[in-house]
C-alpha cells in the first residue's frame, strides 16, 4: 500500500532547488504512522478522470504532486521545467519561500474575515504596498476578490454605475473570463461560449490592431494598424453603440489568449481620446499582463496612459486566489455599500501572500531579471527563426518581458488569411508543445491561431532559461522535419 506524504512531511524536505524535486510523493505505507492512506496513483488518477467533469480540459492526464521553483513534479516521476506558471500565475515560481511563509503564518492568526463585517490587517498591508506601484496615481480604490473573471464582472457593474450607461465595447480576440458578464467580452475562442448564450446584452466588439485580427501582412505598420483599428471604433460608436449609451471600452493591454500581442502605446492613446470626449472610461485588464509579467509592474505604463478602472489577478498573490479592481475614490463613491462583496473576497491569506509578492519583487529584484532573460528569449527565438531547418514556418515572434509568442505557419488557416501556407506541416504549434513536454518543458499554445507562448516565472534562472529554449529550439527542428 502507498500513502501520500502529509504537507508538513513534505515541508521537512525543504523545498530548495530542481534536485530535491525528486522525491517521489508515495511512499510505503510501513514507513510512516498516521499516514492517511490513498489509492496507487493509476486509481488516484481514474477517480479523477471519472469525477472531474468533462468541461474541464487538460494539457497532461497527471496528477501533478509538487511545485518548486521553476520546476513541476507529477505523480510518475516526471519532473518539468515549468513555463507555464500555470497560466502566468506563479511568477516568483512555485512555492516562493517568503509568499509561502506569510500565508502559513497568516494561517495561524486568522483565515477568513468576511469583507462585510470589518477590515483585517492584511488587506491593509497590502493597499499601503500597491499604492505606490500603481500606474497612475489617481488609482486609489480597491476592491479585492478572487479571480480574474470575478474582477471583470465588477469592473462592468462599476462602469455603469458610474456612468450611468450600459454597453461595452471590447476587443475581438480578448479573452476575460467564463461568468457571464465576463464571458460575453471574451472574443478569442467560441468555445468559452458555445452552447451558453443567450450572453450579457450591451457588448461590442472592435478588431485590436493585431495584423492577423485585420487581415493584413505581418509586416503591416504599427501606424497602420492603429490606423485600421481606431477607424473601426469610430464606426461602431456611430453605426452600434452611441456614446452616451457606451459605459466603457475595455482592453487587454496585452492580448492573452488571443495570441500574446501587446497593444500599440498609440492605439491605448487613441482609446484615451476617444474616451475622453465622449465620457466613456477605460478598463484596462492587467489580469495576465500585470505584476511584472511584461518586464514593467503594469503594461499600461509602456503607454502612460491612465485607466479609470484596472483589473489584476494571476500574479498578484502567486497562486493563492486573489484579484483586485482599483478605481479612483471620486468614481467608487458612487457605488452603494453592499453593492460589492462576497463571502470569500480578499481572504486574508491570499492577501498576506500578496503582500510578500511585493516584499519579494523589490528585494529580488524581479523586474530586472524580466529584462535580462526577456532579451535571451527572444535572441534564441530569433536565432532559431533563421534557422535553415526552420524554413519559413515560423511566421512572427512578438511580446513583452516574459510574455512572448510563437507563431507558426498553418495549412489550416483559411486562403483568406495573409500567412495561409498550404505546404506547412499541420498543427505545428500543438505538436510543438507535446514534444517538449515529452523532453521535459511544460509550455502552452494560445488562440486559434498556431500560437506558443512564453510565461516562465519572472525570477527564472539563466541556466533553466537556456534549458528551456535548448529543448524548444529541438522540439521545432524536430517536428518541421518530420512534416
Ligand atoms: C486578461 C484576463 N482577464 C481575465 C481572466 C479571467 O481570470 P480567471 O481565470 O481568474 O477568472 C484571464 C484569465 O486567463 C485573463 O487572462
Amino acid at each position: 500500500m502507498l500513502t501520500r506524504l502529509y504537507a508538513t512531511e513534505r515541508c521537512a524536505l525543504k523545498v530548495a532547488g530542481a534536485s530535491q524535486m525528486r522525491t517521489p510523493l508515495y511512499i510505503r505505507a510501513s514507513t510512516k504512522t498516521n499516514a492517511r492512506e490513498y489509492g496507487s496513483a493509476a486509481d488516484d488518477l481514474a477517480l479523477g478522470q471519472r469525477h472531474v467533469t468533462k468541461g474541464v480540459g487538460r494539457l497532461t492526464e497527471a496528477i501533478m504532486t509538487k511545485g518548486a521553483d521553476s520546476y513541476v513534479h507529477f505523480h510518475d516521476g516526471r519532473h518539468l521545467l515549468d513555463f507555464t506558471c500555470g497560466i502566468g500565475v506563479t511568477n516568483l515560481g512555485h512555492c516562493h519561500p517568503k509568499v509561502s511563509r506569510a500565508a502559513a503564518e497568516q494561517c495561524m492568526d486568522l483565515v477568513h474575515c468576511q469583507c462585510s463585517i470589518s477590515f483585517h490587517g492584511p488587506t491593509i498591508r497590502l493597499i499601503e504596498k500597491l499604492l505606490p506601484v500603481m500606474p497612475h496615481p489617481s488609482l486609489d480604490s480597491f476592491y479585492f476578490w478572487n479571480s480574474g473573471s470575478e474582477a471583470v464582472e465588477a469592473a462592468i457593474k462599476m462602469a455603469r454605475v458610474f456612468t450611468g450607461r450600459q454597453n461595452i465595447v471590447c476587443m475581438q480576440g480578448a479573452y476575460h473570463g467564463r461568468t457571464y458578464g465576463a464571458m460575453a467580452l471574451t472574443k478569442s475562442k467560441t468555445s468559452y461560449s458555445e452552447g451558453f448564450f443567450p450572453l450579457m446584452p450591451g457588448v461590442f466588439s472592435i478588431p485590436f490592431p493585431f495584423w492577423h485580427q485585420l487581415g493584413v501582412r505581418p509586416n503591416t505598420s504599427e501606424a497602420e494598424l492603429v490606423r485600421l483599428a481606431l477607424y473601426q471604433l469610430d464606426l461602431v460608436l456611430k453605426q452600434q453603440t452611441a456614446p452616451h449609451d457606451t459605459a466603457a471600452i475595455i482592453i487587454e493591454p496585452v492580448l492573452g489568449e488571443g495570441g500574446y500581442v501587446p497593444a500599440p502605446p498609440a492605439f491605448l492613446k487613441g482609446l484615451r481620446n476617444v474616451c475622453d470626449k465622449h465620457g466613456i472610461l477605460l478598463i484596462v485588464d492587467e489580469v495576465q499582463s500585470g505584476f511584472g509579467r511584461t518586464g514593467k509592474m503594469f503594461n499600461i505604463e509602456y503607454s502612460g496612459v491612465r485607466p479609470d478602472i484596472m483589473t489584476m489577478a494571476k500574479g498578484l498573490a502567486n497562486g493563492f486566489p486573489l484579484s483586485c479592481i482599483v478605481s479612483r475614490k471620486e468614481l467608487t463613491d458612487k457605488l452603494k455599500p453592499g453593492s460589492m462583496g462576497g463571502t470569500y473576497a480578499g481572504n486574508a491569506v491570499s492577501c498576506a501572500a500578496a503582500a510578500a509578492v511585493l516584499d519579494a519583487f523589490r528585494e529580488e529584484k524581479v523586474l530586472d531579471n524580466v529584462s535580462a532573460r526577456s532579451k535571451e528569449l527572444l535572441s534564441s527565438l530569433k536565432m532559431l527563426e533563421h534557422c535553415s531547418e526552420v524554413d519559413k514556418n515560423i511566421v512572427d515572434i512578438r511580446g513583452q518581458g516574459l510574455m512572448i509568442a510563437v507563431e507558426f505557419a498553418s495549412p489550416l488557416y483559411p486562403s483568406q488569411d495573409p500567412v495561409a501556407s498550404p505546404t506547412a506541416p499541420k498543427s505545428l504549434a500543438s505538436r510543438v508543445a507535446k514534444r517538449c513536454m515529452e523532453k521535459g518543458l511544460l509550455i502552452l499554445t494560445t488562440s486559434v491561431y498556431e500560437v506558443i507562448r512564453f510565461i516562465p516565472p519572472l525570477n527564472i534562472s539563466q541556466e533553466d532559461l537556456k534549458r528551456g529554449c535548448d529543448v524548444f529550439t529541438e522540439a521545432v527542428k524536430e517536428v518541421v522535419r518530420e512534416g
